[in-house]
C-alpha cells in the first residue's frame, strides 16, 4: 500500500513545484536559479527534473521536493507532506489517523492526570503546587496533573489504547523485557501542547528532591522537543499582539509570569534552543526577550538562542536577573512591577553577546572571531551580518575594515574546504561507486559482495550504502530513498547527483573502481608490513614469516 509520502513523491514534479516559487531557466539537463536560501548573484540553485532533486552548490542545500517545500515554506516535514497532498489532490488517510489516535490518547491521559491532580489522591500535588504559588485558574488553564504511582490508571490507558504498542507510541509507556511499564510515575504532570492546542508530550516533576527533577516525554512521532515552545498555544495571540515574546527555560517560570499578567511568554523546555523553535516564533513575534536562568549553563544558552534567533532575523533583547535567581522566585520575592522593570531595560543583545564572549574566551580576539566567522558563515540574513560586523567592531575595539578583511580571508579558505568536503570525500573511487550505486541499482549487487562495508573508508559514504544494503524496493526511487536520510546524507546525495558524474559503461565502471581500491587496500597492507619488518629483529623466525606475507601481497599487487 502506498504511503502518502510515496505517492506524493511519485506524483510531484519537483520542476513545476520549484518554478511556481521562482523562475527557473533551463542549463543542459537541469534547471538553475538564484538560491532562493541565501544572497547570490550567480545561480548556483540546481534541480534536476530527471532524478527530481534539487542542490545548491552554494549553501549546500539539497534534496527532493519535500525538503524543499521545508525550506521554502519553513514548515515541518509534516506541515510540508501536507502542502504537496493538498497540491496534488492527495488524501492524507491512514497516516493521518493513526496520528489522530495518538493525539486522542494523550489527550485522554492529560484529562486522566487532571483528575486525579483535583481529588485526594492528587492532594500532595495539589499543595505543592498551591505552596508554590499556582491559582486554581491556572492549573485549569494549562491543564496541569499528577500522575500516581498506582497503575489503575495506567490499565485503563492500556484498555483504551487497544494495544501495547499504540500506549508505546504515545510516549507514556515504555517496555522493557518483555514487559510494559508507565513512563511517569509519581510526577506534576505539565502536559505539552502543539499550537493546534493537541497534547503530545508531558514533563512531569517529581514532588520530592530526586533526580531527575523533570521528565520529558521521549520523543514520538508527535513530540519532537527541538521543534516545540513550551506554552505558545496559549501565550502566541499576545505575542503576536505585542510582536514581543518573553522566552524563559522552565514550566514553572512561565507559569509564574503568565499568572502575573505578563501573557507574551514561551519556554524553550530545557533543551537548548533550536534553530526550528526560533523559526517557530518568528510567526508571532519581531522582538524576542531571553529571560534564562543567570548561571553560566543560562548565559551560554542564551548566547546560543541568540544566534538562532538572529538567524531569523529577530531583535534580541537579554535579561540577566541577579545571581541565584530564576524568574519565578524573583518573581515572587520582588514583585512584577520590578520585573516589569528589568524587562524594560533589558540588555542589547549584540552587547550582551560580545561582552559574554569576550568574557568566556578571556579576552582573546582572535578566538573570538572565529567564533563569529563560523556564526556568520551560516547567517541567512544578511542585513544582520552587516550589523553585527559593524556592533562587532565597536564592541570589540576593533577596526571596522580590519574585522571585514579578517572575515573575508576565513570565508575564502572556508569556502573552499567547505564545498572539498562536500563534494570530495577522501576516496574518489568511493565517491564515484556511490554514483554508480545510485545511478545504476542493478550494479549494487555486484558491489556488495566484492565490497563489505567495514572497507569503506568515509564515514558518510558507508552509512549511505548500509541504507542501500538494506534497501531492496524494486524499482529504486531515488527521492523516496532520500526521505530516510539524514540532513548530511541527503545533502552530500544531491550534491554528488547533480555535480554528475558521467557514467558510459557502469558495470566496467564499477570493477574498475572494485579493482582500484583492493588494489588501494594492499598497498596499504604492504606498506604496514614493510613498516613492521622494520622493526623486528633481523634474520628472526617473525622476520621470516612477515617477508613471507610480504611477498605474496606484492605478487597478487602485480598479478
Ligand atoms: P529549572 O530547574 O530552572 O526549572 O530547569 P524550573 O521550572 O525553574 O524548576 P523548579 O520547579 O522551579 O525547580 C529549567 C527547565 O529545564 C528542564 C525543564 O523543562 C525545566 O523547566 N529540565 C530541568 C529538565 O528537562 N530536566 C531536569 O532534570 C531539569
Ligand atoms: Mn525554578
Amino acid at each position: 500500500m502506498p504511503s502518502v509520502i510515496d505517492e506524493i513523491l511519485a506524483r510531484a514534479d519537483i520542476v513545476e513545484v520549484i518554478s511556481s516559487y521562482y523562475p527557473l531557466k533551463k542549463a543542459g539537463k537541469n534547471y538553475r536559479t538564484n538560491c532562493p536560501f541565501h544572497l547570490e548573484k550567480k545561480p548556483s540553485f540546481t534541480v534536476s527534473p530527471e532524478k527530481q532533486i534539487f542542490h545548491c552548490f552554494g549553501c549546500g542545500a539539497g534534496g527532493n521536493v519535500i525538503n524543499f517545500i521545508m525550506l521554502q515554506e519553513k514548515v515541518e516535514r509534516r506541515e510540508a507532506i501536507k502542502i504537496l497532498a493538498e497540491r496534488l489532490g492527495i488524501k492524507i488517510g491512514r497516516e493521518d489517523a493513526r496520528i489522530l489516535s495518538l493525539y486522542k490518547l494523550l489527550g485522554e491521559a492529560c484529562q486522566i492526570f487532571h483528575n486525579f491532580l483535583l481529588s485526594p489522591i492528587g492532594k500532595r500535588a495539589h499543595d505543592y503546587l498551591k505552596e508554590r504559588g499556582i491559582t486554581p485558574e491556572t492549573l485549569k488553564k494549562f491543564s496541569l496533573g499528577y500522575v500516581p504511582s498506582g497503575k489503575a490508571w495506567f490499565n485503563e490507558l492500556r484498555k483504551k489504547a487497544g494495544s501495547d504498542a499504540n500506549l508505546i507510541k504515545t510516549g507514556l509507556a515504555l517496555e522493557r523485557e518483555g514487559r510494559i511499564f508507565p513512563y511517569f510515575w509519581d510526577r506534576v504532570m505539565f502536559p505539552i501542547f502543539n499550537l493546534s492546542g493537541k497534547v503530545v508530550g508531558f514533563g512531569g516533576r517529581m514532588l520530592r528532591e530526586g533526580e531527575p527533577k523533570y521528565l520529558n516525554s521521549p520523543e514520538t512521532s508527535v513530540f519532537e522537543k527541538g521543534k516545540i515552545l513550551y506554552g505558545l498555544n496559549i501565550s502566541r495571540g499576545e505575542i503576536a499582539k505585542k510582536k514581543t515574546a518573553i522566552l524563559v527555560e522552565g514550566y514553572m517560570d512561565l507559569l509564574a509570569l503568565y499568572q502575573a499578567g505578563i501573557e507574551n511568554v514561551c519556554a524553550s523546555l530545557g533543551t537548548s534552543f533550536t534553530p526550528h523553535q526560533a523559526s517557530l516564533l518568528r510567526r508571532f513575534a519581531e522582538r524576542v526577550v531571553i529571560l534564562y536562568d543567570p548561571d553560566e549553563a543560562g548565559q551560554d544558552a542564551s548566547l546560543r538562542a541568540l544566534e538562532s534567533l538572529w538567524n531569523e532575523g529577530i531583535k534580541v533583547e537579554v535579561v540577566i536577573l541577579p545571581s541565584g535567581d530564576d524568574p519565578d522566585s524573583f518573581l515572587k520575592h520582588s514583585g512584577k512591577e520590578k520585573l516589569l522593570q528589568l524587562l524594560e531595560s533589558a540588555q542589547d543583545g549584540f552587547e550582551f553577546y560580545f561582552h559574554r564572549l569576550k568574557e568566556k574566551e578571556q579576552g582573546n580576539t582572535r578566538k573570538i572571531m572565529e567564533r563569529c566567522f563560523y556564526f556568520w558563515q551560516d547567517l541567512k540574513d544578511v542585513w544582520m551580518r552587516d550589523t553585527l560586523i559593524q556592533r562587532g567592531a565597536e564592541l570589540l575595539n576593533i577596526d571596522v575594515s580590519v574585522l571585514k578583511d579578517a572575515w573575508k580571508s576565513f570565508r575564502k579558505k572556508k569556502w573552499s574546504t567547505v564545498t572539498e568536503s562536500l563534494t570530495l570525500p577522501a576516496k574518489p573511487e568511493e565517491q564515484y561507486l556511490l554514483s554508480l550505486c545510485l545511478n545504476f541499482p542493478s550494479v549494487r549487487d555486484r558491489i556488495f559482495t566484492a565490497l563489505s562495508l567495514e572497507e569503506i573508508e568515509d564515514p558518510t559514504i558507508s552509512r549511505i550504502f548500509a541504507l542501500l544494503k538494506e534497501k531492496k524496493d524494486d524499482p529504486f526511487s531515488l527521492s523516496t530513498f532520500l526521505e530516510n536520510l539524514e540532513d548530511k546524507e541527503r545533502k552530500y546525495i544531491s550534491a554528488l547527483l547533480l555535480r554528475g558524474i558521467p557514467h558510459s559503461d557502469p558495470e566496467k565502471e564499477c570493477d574498475d573502481c572494485l579493482r582500484k581500491i583492493k588494489e588501494q587496500r594492499t598497498r596499504k597492507k604492504i606498506r604496514e608490513l614493510q613498516e613492521k619488518i622494520r622493526r623486528v629483529e633481523k634474520g628472526s623466525e617473525e622476520e621470516k614469516n612477515l617477508l613471507k606475507t610480504l611477498q605474496e601481497l606484492m605478487r597478487r599487487d602485480t598479478a
